[in-house]
Parts: structure tokens; C-alpha cells; sequence
């Protein structure tokens, strides 16, 4: 510590104010949150501040709002305060060069979680850690394709796409259609998005239903909230969930296990929200010298409804 923040917390120890994170030897870490849209988000935050907390981290934590200037006018601020290390989620994909720029000029690491962005630099981010959105999406296909297997009636499959820009609803779009595009039967007959959100799954799904009816074979949704939204859709329309129409959705979050308990949701992929732990052993590791590798990949699985009861108690969110 230099001799004028020595003075700066001498004096505020003497005003008996609290004692900066700097002064106490602390990490900072600044992080923009994309928002508390989904049972997976809220899981994520808790696992982010939980984590934080157990390792010494004083974190600066600022919530989105699922709204990209939010999270610019966030890391802009944390920029601002000096913070060590800057992590975020991108809501969206692009737009990112200015203000990632902005912090490697003021010499800040910056860690994607979860999300990746649409830039060229790579110098821009030191590491992205989360899963793999492509695989997920592949996975959901394979599924649906084994399930299928040896019927040659059409698959009229309706889709519930995330957040329009973002990379989870990119890249599981794109790993979905790569697998069943081998197979003329499956065809997307309707795709929107439901921004991720259970309300905005059942209206996309009423809609669905009112215009396709009982052509409607397969639901594929980007998450379980849209999954768990559309679910009501379904019953209140008179069909069977799971039955009258195949649900396919991603995350594995608690509620998803609730649903195929239930009977109501065929399969659910799993993502991880359980980024808090690695986040704070990779801004320690930062902050003691070590170079963090470019892509860390979280390990995940798939969970069909046949085995949910049987996982459901050992589920951590
Ligand atoms: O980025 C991860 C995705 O964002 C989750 O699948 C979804 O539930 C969340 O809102």
C-alpha cells in the first residue's frame, strides 16, 4: 500500500468507517450478472456469491436486467472502482469490442462465465469457462433421434428458442438442427423465442398450439422455465404433456426433475450453473501470476424422465 491510501485508511479506521477491501489484502471482483430470468440464473447468482463469500472475494455484484447497457454501464463502473478482476455473462453475443477494450487499456483481466461473445480479439477475455451450447443442443437431437428410431411418420417439432442474440440460443439451435437435419422426417415447423422465461414460454406455446393444433409432435425448448410454461399451455388445451407432445428441454434445473416426475417432461439436458467455485479459484489463480487456460468446459449429462426420481435427491440445483 502506498503512503496516501496508508493515510486514506488511517483516517477512515479513525472515522470508524469500514475498511476497504484494498487495505484488508482482498480480491476484488466485479461481476455483471445477466439478469434472474430462469431457475438456472438464480442458481448461478447463488453459487457466484456463495462461492465468493467462502473464498475471501469481496465481490461487486450488479444485475442486468437481461438489458446489454446495463451490463456495459456495470463493467464501465467496475473499471471505474479499479477492480482486480471484471467476469460477466454476456446477455448477447456482439457488441462488446468498446468496453472490453476500455478494460484491458486500464489493465483489468476480464473472465467470460457462462456465455461467450461474438468478437475477433481473443485478447480481450483471458478465459471462458461454461459449457458447451452446440453439444447440448446435439444432445437434445440425439435423443429425440433415438426415440424416434425405426418410425417413418413425419416429426413436426415446434421450438423454444432463448434470448434472440445470445449464445446459449444460438448454439443449441444450431446443435439441434445438425443432428436432425439427417433425417427429412423431422421438420421445425414453428421456432420463437421465449427469452428464456416461463411466462414468455407459455404465450409463445399458446400460440404455437393455436396455430398448429394437434400437428404439433415434439417441443424443443432452449430451457426448462420455457419447457415449464409451456407445460401449463399444453394442459390447458387439453393435451398431455410428455404424451400428446414429446418435451425436450436444457438446464436440468430442480423444477425440470419436478416435471418428469410428474410425467410432464420427457428429457431434460443438463447445464450447469455451478460456476461460483471455479469463477473464484481462476480470479485467485489470475491474481497470483498463472495463466488460466483460453476454454474451460463444464462436464454435464442428460437426464430422460425414466431416471429422474432416482437422481432427483442428489440434485444440487
Ligand atoms: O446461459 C445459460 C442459460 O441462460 C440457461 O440455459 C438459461 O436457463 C438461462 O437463462
Amino acid at each position: 500500500m502506498n503512503t496516501q491510501r496508508r493515510t486514506i485508511v488511517a483516517a477512515m479506521i479513525a472515522a470508524g468507517l469500514p475498511i476497504p477491501a484494498f487495505a484488508q489484502g482482498k480480491i476484488v471482483l466485479g461481476f455483471s450478472q445477466v439478469g434472474a430470468e430462469s431457475e438456472w440464473r438464480t442458481a448461478n447468482t447463488e453459487s457466484i456469491k456463495a462461492s465468493a463469500k467462502d473464498a475471501g472475494i469481496e465481490l461487486k455484484f450488479s444485475d442486468a436486467q437481461q438489458k446489454q447497457e446495463n451490463q456495459i454501464k456495470a463493467i464501465r463502473a467496475f473499471i471505474a472502482q479499479k477492480v482486480d478482476v471484471i467476469a460477466f455473462s454476456p446477455v448477447v453475443e456482439s457488441g462488446w469490442g468498446t468496453v472490453l477494450q476500455e478494460a484491458k487499456a486500464a489493465n483489468i483481466p476480464v473472465i467470460l462465465s457462462d456465455r461467450a461473445v461474438n468478437e475477433k480479439d481473443d485478447s480481450l477475455w483471458v478465459s471462458f469457462m461454461g459449457s458447451d451450447f452446440v453439444e447440448e443442443g446435439r444432445r437434445a437431437g440425439r435423443w429425440l433421434v433415438e426415440k424416434m428410431k425405426g418410425s417413418t411418420a413425419a416429426v413436426n417439432i415446434v421450438e423454444l428458442q432463448g434470448t434472440v442474440g445470445s449464445a446459449p440460443a444460438i448454439d443449441r439451435k444450431k446443435g439441434f438442427e445438425e443432428i436432425i437435419k439427417a433425417d427429412p422426417k423431422f421438420k421445425i415447423i414453428r421456432s420463437q423465442t421465449g427469452d428464456f422465461t416461463r411466462a414468455k414460454g407459455k404465450e409463445v406455446m399458446e400460440a404455437f398450439l393455436k396455430a398448429e393444433g394437434k400437428k404439433i409432435n415434439v417441443l424443443y425448448a432452449h430451457n426448462d422455465d420455457m419447457a415449464i410454461g409451456a407445460i401449463q399451455a399444453i394442459e390447458e388445451a387439453g393435451m398431455k404433456p410428455a404424451k400428446d407432445i414429446i418435451i425436450i428441454s436444457v438446464d436440468a434445473v430442480k423444477g425440470a426433475f419436478e416435471a418428469m416426475i410428474a410425467g410432464k417432461l420427457n428429457v431434460s439436458v443438463e447445464c450447469s450453473p455451478l460456476l461460483g467455485p471455479q469463477l473464484m479459484q481462476a480470479v485467485k489463480d489470475l491474481k497470483a501470476g498463472k495463466t488460466l487456460p483460453k476454454r474451460i468446459v463444464t462436464q454435464e449429462g442428460v437426464f430422460p424422465m425414466e431416471v429422474a426420481a432416482k437422481e432427483f435427491p442428489s440434485r444440487k440445483y
